[in-house]
């Protein structure tokens, strides 16, 4: 009777995607508490995007997925609400952050790390330096720039294929210095896998740990940020000393703490 398979097809097919998305759900669950649902959905009432298309990368500390507005995309970076992260934080960027917020629970602290993230992404894209412009926040969703195509985000550098060492560093040089000369930041935690290759340039991610290069640890973080990338460049078959390195960024203006110096 047509009646009953009217009613009976789409229950069944209803019961099979349950099935087939269940791990995919489980995994989306986690990151998607109540409060994070209504964050992304404020967000989305604001106009910063329409629809999360797919996650991008998932964490232990978070996620971050690729979003839709239109025929735009855009990456919307996820913090999980829990104390994982702060286990990871290095002590000088959970003390910045304590200083900045007044908060005293690992959500108000989230929050204000999602909102620095936001802003030194802000500061950083001023001083011409390639990070994703950064479009809005709330709670502990950031809206930015998606880096990449239809066909998928950008590979971390780490996973490219470098021909051209040489001109990769010299690029470094420029993108490290600006970062360091005009947006007067030191990222703190700059890797190959923190920096994306995209078109054949360097995107840096993952700016929240960053500090002003006044801060009394600018200097050591700086100094281990590029030496772990001269190792990085020596692997490549470009090797460059990390003093060099240094003056190449404008580096060694940076004063080191009075107890060391
Ligand atoms: N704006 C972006 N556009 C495209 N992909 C992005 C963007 N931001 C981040 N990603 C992807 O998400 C991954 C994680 O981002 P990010 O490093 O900022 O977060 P994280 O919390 O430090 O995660 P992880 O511990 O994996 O590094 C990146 O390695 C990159 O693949
Ligand atoms: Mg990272």
């Amino acid at each position: 009777m047509p009646r009953s398979r009217d009613v009976v097809f789409p229950r069944r097919e209803r019961v099979e995607d349950r099935r087939k998305d269940a791990g995919q759900r489980k995994l989306l669950d986690e990151f998607f508490d109540h409060g994070t649902l209504l964050a992304v959905s404020r967000l989305v009432t604001q106009g910063l995007f329409d629809v999360l298309d797919h996650p991008i990368s998932q964490g232990k500390e978070g996620g971050v997925f690729r979003a839709s507005k239109g025929t735009e995309l855009r990456a919307v970076k996820i913090y999980r609400i829990s104390n994982t992260m702060f286990r990871h934080l290095p002590p000088y960027a959970l003390e910045e952050l304590r200083r900045e917020a007044s908060a005293r629970n690992y959500g108000g602290l989230i929050f204000a790390w999602t909102r620095r993230e936001h802003t030194i992404l802000g500061r950083l894209a001023d001083a011409g330096v390639r990070v994703p412009v950064p479009y809005g926040h709330y709670r502990n969703v950031l809206v930015m720039e998606y880096i990449g195509n239809a066909d998928g985000a950008a590979p971390r550098l780490k996973d490219v294929p470098i021909d051209a060492p040489a001109a990769l560093y010299e690029e470094l040089v420029r993108e490290f210095g600006r970062m360091i000369r005009d947006a007067k930041l030191v990222h703190g935690d700059l890797s190959p896998y923190n920096t994306l290759y995209h078109e054949g340039r360097v995107v840096v991610i993952d700016v929240a740990q960053s500090v002003r290069t006044d801060h009394p640890q600018a200097l050591g973080l700086l100094e281990r940020d590029l030496t772990n990338f001269s190792r990085f460049l020596g692997r490549l078959g470009y090797d460059v000393e990390p003093a060099e390195f240094l003056r190449a960024v404008g580096g060694d203006r940076l004063v080191a703490p009075a107890s060391e110096a």
